[in-house]
């Protein structure tokens, strides 16, 4: 399992339920890594989507205690269902896609985190965790800097030295 997400220099992801910056080549570098795949995430962030709606070409599955279930995505309503829809993929292939709150649970269980760095300080109001501090975790691949709206962005990965078994 991975996280991918994108940060500003103090590790901030989000500000009133939206992203912090509009990023085009990132937004690509995003599609480019779940598309086909299984993307996981807490209810918010499901809800920040354009209109509330699972993102396409990809298995949407989303921990919502007490969501309602739907056609669209899959909603699991605690943690021992999120953990039989996992059950039943390839854990290669699933990406952990945020909120804040999403990212904490699942982290420990992450073995890859793809993280998009943007030279900017967003002002955010939730927080990823710093995995330059965080005990396990090591940066293993930095990219060159890409301009991206008006932005100084690095596409780098971290790896987690002994993650968790989630199922
Ligand atoms: N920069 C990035 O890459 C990135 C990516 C994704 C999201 N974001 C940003 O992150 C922010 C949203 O973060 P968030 O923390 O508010 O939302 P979130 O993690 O998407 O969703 C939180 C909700 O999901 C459910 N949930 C998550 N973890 C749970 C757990 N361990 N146990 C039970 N339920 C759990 C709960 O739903 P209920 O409240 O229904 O109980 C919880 O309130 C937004 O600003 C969004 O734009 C940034």
């Amino acid at each position: 399992m991975k996280a991918i997400v994108v940060v500003d220099k103090n590790w901030g992801i989000g500000k009133r339920n939206d992203l912090l910056f509009h990023l085009s080549a990132d937004m690509a570098h995003f599609k480019e890594k779940t598309t086909g795949k299984t993307i996981i995430m807490g209810s918010n962030t499901l809800k920040s989507f354009p209109g509330g709606n699972p993102l396409k070409n990809r298995v949407n599955i989303v921990l919502w205690p007490g969501g309602e279930k739907r056609n669209d995505c899959i909603i699991c309503n605690d943690i021992e269902e999120l953990k039989k829809e996992i059950g039943e993929r390839n854990t290669n292939d699933i990406y952990v896609v945020g909120g804040a709150m999403f990212y904490r649970t699942m982290l420990p269980y992450c073995d890859t985190a793809i993280v998009t760095k943007v030279e900017a300080d967003g002002e955010a109001e939730v927080f990823f965790e710093n995995l330059d501090k965080l005990e396990g975790w090591t940066l293993v691949r930095e990219s060159e800097k890409v301009e991206d709206g008006g932005y100084s962005i690095k596409f780098t990965e971290y790896i987690n030295k002994n993650p968790k078994q989630f199922i």
